[in-house]
């Protein structure tokens, strides 16, 4: 039986995977590569310098620039990131979540934070939703990013738990097979993300009777 949640944070519970999205589509013309549908679904879930690399190889620019010159890319992008999160606030939660994260505290489940994002902290603290959780993984000490299973086995030793009893939530492909690598019960927010267990269309439909169902 699932004894505890390991959330990605960035299109699960905040809305930001668009303000991700519109900050690197800004990089990705200012290097000259082009943006595309497949290109943005691919970068969900990916640390900010291998994103920025993956930016850089789509126009075949990978070894046009410097690592400092890359450093300085990223910090811009970030910099830009971080004027729309400004705009945030605890409406941002995505649709159902804010209900689900209620729920699962009423019925005594433990909660974790899987993100690869250095900023997941900050998010919390502007959505008003800090305090649901035992703890977020620090992606800075990670060896490896999504899709090693490194960061949610990470996020069930901050619930104390077994990856048995642990369910991932991941709206990104690499994040789902983190998920299933750690050994965790993958839920996935999006269709298209087939290696999960259970999928949602959105996040509005996720409640423990709704995923109690799926599984059968
Ligand atoms: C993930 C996002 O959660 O965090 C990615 O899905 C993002 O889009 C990554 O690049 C790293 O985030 P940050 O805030 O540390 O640049
Ligand atoms: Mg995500």
């Amino acid at each position: 039986d699932i004894k505890g949640f390991a959330f990605d944070l960035d299109g699960v519970i905040a809305d930001s995977a668009r303000l991700h999205a519109k900050a690197w589509h800004q990089t990705a013309d200012e290097v000259h590569s082009e943006w595309t549908p497949e290109l943005a679904e691919a970068l969900k879930g990916v640390s900010r310098m291998d994103s920025l690399e993956m930016i850089l190889k789509a126009g075949g620019h990978e070894n046009d620039y410097t690592e400092d010159e890359k450093v300085a890319l990223a910090t811009e992008k970030n910099t830009k990131y971080l004027k729309l999160v400004e705009s945030l606030t605890p409406d941002d939660v995505l649709p159902g979540m804010k209900a689900f994260l209620d729920e699962l505290k009423a019925s005594g489940y433990k909660m974790s934070v899987a993100s690869a994002s250095k900023n997941a902290p900050a998010i919390l603290k502007q959505l008003k939703i800090t305090d649901y959780f035992e703890g977020v993984v620090d992606p800075a000490k990670l060896h490896a990013g999504k899709p090693d299973p490194e960061i949610f086995s990470l996020a069930a030793g901050v619930m104390d738990l077994a990856p048995e009893v642990v369910a991932g939530l991941e709206d990104s492909g690499a994040g789902i097979k983190s998920i299933n690598a750690a050994g965790e019960l993958s839920i996935g927010i999006g269709n298209q993300l087939m290696e999960a267990d259970v999928r949602f269309a959105d996040t509005s439909e996720v409640s423990l009777k709704n995923i109690k169902a799926k599984l059968g």
